[in-house]
């Protein structure tokens, strides 16, 4: 798949059926409707979506806060899974906030989801420390990735 024909903009109200779709296919403890809608209402949150052929494929929601971001949420349509799209979407993010003052990206993470661990790794970040049992379902800690963008 090319990148030529996707394109990265803001959440619009009318893509929320896909962002749940595509949230509740990926997570076993998915975000609802409402937490999507009501994260696109505060500028704070940076809520993107990839859309593909006029499809949406994938999603970030971030918060940015003067110099500090944490990415909360990203993640992509299976059937698209290891075409891009997850790195698109990270390129876009941190090349965003990039421009504004932000200096340091925090995000969590479970240690079984490879996946995502590889993706953060391959922009450069590394773990900075442990939740201990975060993730109530499986009892999993809760792995803090950080990337400082002065480095
Ligand atoms: C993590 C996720 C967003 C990656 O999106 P994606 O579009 O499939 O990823 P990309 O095709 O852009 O791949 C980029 C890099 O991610 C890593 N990666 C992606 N899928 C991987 C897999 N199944 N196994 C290992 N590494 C993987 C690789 O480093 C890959 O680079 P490479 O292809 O050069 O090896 C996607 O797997 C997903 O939606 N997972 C479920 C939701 C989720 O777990 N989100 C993160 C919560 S913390």
């Amino acid at each position: 798949m090319t990148m030529s024909n996707m394109n990265i903009r803001p959440f619009q109200p009318s893509d929320l059926d896909s962002v749940v779709r595509i949230e509740q296919l990926n997570f076993t403890i998915p975000w609802s409707g409402p937490s999507f809608l009501d994260c696109s209402q505060w500028p704070e949150f940076w809520f993107r979506v990839a859309v593909l052929d006029k499809k949406v494929v994938g999603y970030f929601v971030a918060q940015v806060v003067e110099e500090e971001a944490e990415l909360h949420n990203i993640a992509v349509d299976p059937d698209h899974h290891r075409q891009g799209v997850g790195r698109a979407l990270m390129n876009h993010l941190l090349e965003a906030i990039k421009k504004k003052k932000v200096r340091h990206v925090f995000l969590l993470v479970r240690p079984s989801n490879t996946a995502a661990i590889h993706l953060y790794q391959q922009f450069g970040f590394a773990l900075l420390d442990r939740r201990p049992k975060y993730y109530a379902d499986t009892g999993e800690d809760g792995l803090i990735f950080y990337k400082d963008l002065d480095t």
